[in-house]
């Protein structure tokens, strides 16, 4: 059970950072996986390289956040694995700027990507998740969707409207056999933080609130959506996990 042998999933924005490592992981632990990104050149690199190397992965150029793409990916599992075991919804952006300077496209742009798309997603794919008899989908947020971490009123927004989104979600399907779960990281070294993190002063600030006093890195994310993926995690529903290096519990 500490394996994904036999499991089929999906993991949305798959092409790096945390998307990128879990997907690596799930080939390692032999699931057969689908994933997902905009950028169809990096989707065609990544699958190339991972099909050379003997893994049953297929690469999909599709935004979450559109409808027809959404219908395209649901077609993809129906007519291929006529159901799905594990969803990550991954794919997150953030504009990084005080709420009074959000241009009304832009915020709209951030709860699409980070809040709508994971609920769109997972209602299109209910049937096929309630098809596998016991699917889990691992929802991934952040630090942001519990504490002010200076990211930006929306982005917050969308994070803590995916924490209750999980939670409802994990109360309607539990008898569906749909296990809902979320992961929320702190600063975790990815394209998305890379040139934030690169201010001295701001990457100061983050250790010294941080008690394991350094970032994470994308495969310690990763791991804990393997884990709650696998039936190893089958009482765990509704839950979220922080992986923040303790900055959560200390005051000082
Ligand atoms: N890194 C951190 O410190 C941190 C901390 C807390 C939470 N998180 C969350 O963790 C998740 C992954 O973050 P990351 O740091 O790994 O980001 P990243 O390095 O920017 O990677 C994001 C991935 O998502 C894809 N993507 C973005 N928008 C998409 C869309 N609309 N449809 C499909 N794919 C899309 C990107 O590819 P394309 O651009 O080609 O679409 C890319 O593959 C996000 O939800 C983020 O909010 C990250």
């Amino acid at each position: 059970m500490w394996k994904l042998n036999n499991k089929k999933a999906l993991i949305t924005g798959g092409t790096k950072g945390i998307g990128k490592a879990t997907l690596l992981d799930f080939l390692d632990l032999g699931a057969e996986v689908l994933f997902t990104a905009r950028n169809q050149d990096e989707v065609k690199y990544v699958e190339t390289d991972l099909r050379k190397k003997g893994h049953k992965v297929k690469g999909m150029s599709a935004d979450s956040a559109r409808s027809e793409d959404v219908k395209k990916i649901a077609f993809w599992i129906k007519e291929n694995w006529n159901s799905l075991d594990i969803l990550v919804n991954n794919a997150g952006i953030n504009i990084r700027k005080q709420a009074k300077d959000y241009s009304e496209e832009e915020f709209r742009k951030v709860l699409e990507i980070n809040l709508i798309a994971p609920f769109e997603l997972s209602r299109a794919l209910y049937p096929l998740l309630k098809e596998s008899g016991k699917a889990s989908i691992v929802n991934v947020a952040s630090s942001a969707a519990m504490q002010d971490v200076g990211t930006g009123t929306p982005y917050a927004m969308s994070k803590s409207g995916l924490l209750q989104q999980s939670r409802s979600l994990a109360v309607e399907w539990a008898a569906d056999g749909i296990r809902v779960n979320s992961v929320s990281p702190w600063f975790t070294i990815t394209p998305l933080t890379e040139s934030y993190l690169h201010n001295d002063e701001r990457m100061n600030a983050i250790l010294s609130n941080t008690p394991l006093k350094r970032v994470a890195e994308a495969e310690e994310i990763s791991a804990i959506i393997s884990f709650l993926a696998m039936d190893k995690s089958s009482f765990i529903t509704g839950q979220n996990i922080v992986a923040d290096g303790g900055m959560s519990i200390s005051a000082l």
